[in-house]
């Protein structure tokens, strides 16, 4: 029987996949920041034995905090004492901000880089030596469009993302002379709460940046109402992602994140530049320089 540690099991993409995997027979480790209710849910969407039997050994809640040090380390040791190596890892726990580079305040990039990336290398450097010694396993991360491009309005994400691929790719080479492998999902547009009021907002929306906001809101919102697909789609896509074999692969997941994917391949960077700004419908180049000009952007 395969294992799999995912992180961010309690809702959204987590949990879907937990549940996918579950039902394939897998042995799932759902890492959570609350085991008790997470489990609770998970164990409702599963089936796993009625809610009353908190005792499945193929369904295993662990506690994880991706941005406390101390909670890492046990949920590491959890997971060795439970399943030893993991067969696979799924970096799935993120957080999102929205709001300018200049107005998002210092703590919210320090916040999001602890959770999107420095939390997975903490647990994957923990979880590593067991990996090695296997010889055998592969370390999913999961990525976004924002990791192809930086995208406007949430600056902080898309650096993250980016970073979080970079390592990803670097660790890769370091790690396929031992028989382990990389693969990054880069994520389309899927319904879950990131999308919703729960990801904070430190945008100004009377301020200097107002023009830039509506573009991307009004845009955004149209987006997500017509295009996001239900998580159970990308539950199916990471299913077929952790079976590949070579030392690294990119996939994306969502015709969304395909498109951005292969435009950003294909066509020079200052065109993607352009299309992505009349995409989201920002104020042309120079528009808000002159305060009088404000109404006519
Ligand atoms: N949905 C999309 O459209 C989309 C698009 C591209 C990429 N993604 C990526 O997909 C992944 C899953 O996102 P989602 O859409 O499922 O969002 P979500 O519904 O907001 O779920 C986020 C998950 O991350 C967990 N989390 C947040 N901070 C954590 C921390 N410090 N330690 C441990 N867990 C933490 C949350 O746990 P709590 O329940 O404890 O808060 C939750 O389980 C993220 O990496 C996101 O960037 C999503």
């Amino acid at each position: 029987m395969r294992s799999i540690v995912i992180t961010g099991a309690s809702r959204g993409l987590g949990l879907a996949s937990a549940a996918h995997f579950y039902h394939k027979g897998w042995k799932v480790i759902a890492a959570m920041r609350s085991v008790e209710s997470g489990m609770e849910r998970l164990r409702s969407v599963t089936g796993s034995n009625g809610s009353s039997d908190k005792h499945d050994p193929r369904l295993i809640g662990v506690k994880l905090d991706l941005a406390d040090s101390e909670s890492i380390a046990n949920a590491a040791q959890l997971i060795l004492q439970q399943v030893g190596a993991p067969d696979v890892i799924v970096h799935n726990a993120g957080l999102a901000a929205a709001g300018s580079a200049e107005e998002t305040p210092m703590a919210a990039w320090q916040q999001l880089f602890a959770t999107n990336l420095f939390g997975p290398v903490e647990l994957t450097k923990a979880l590593l030596p067991a990996m090695r010694e296997k010889g055998q396993g592969r370390i999913v991360v999961i990525s976004s469009q924002g990791g192809i491009r930086g995208m406007p309005g949430i600056s902080t994400y898309s650096a993250s993302k980016g970073a979080l691929e970079r390592w990803a790719e670097s660790m890769s080479h370091e790690i396929a002379p031992f028989g382990l492998g990389v693969t990054i999902l880069v994520t389309g547009t899927f319904k879950t709460e990131i999308l919703t009021e729960q990801t904070p907002d430190y945008g100004d929306h009377h301020g200097p940046y107002a023009k830039v906001y509506e573009g991307i809101h009004t845009t955004g919102r149209e987006f997500v109402d017509k295009n996001a697909s239900p998580p159970e789609k990308f539950a199916q896509a990471l299913a077929a992602a952790v079976e590949d074999d070579a030392p690294i692969r990119r996939r994306t997941v969502g015709p969304d994140a395909a498109g951005l994917y292969f435009m950003a391949r294909l066509l020079p960077g200052n065109l993607v530049h352009k299309i992505i700004a009349k995409a989201m419908k920002l104020p042309r180049r120079n528009a808000l320089k002159d305060p009088s000009s404000i109404g006519r952007v």
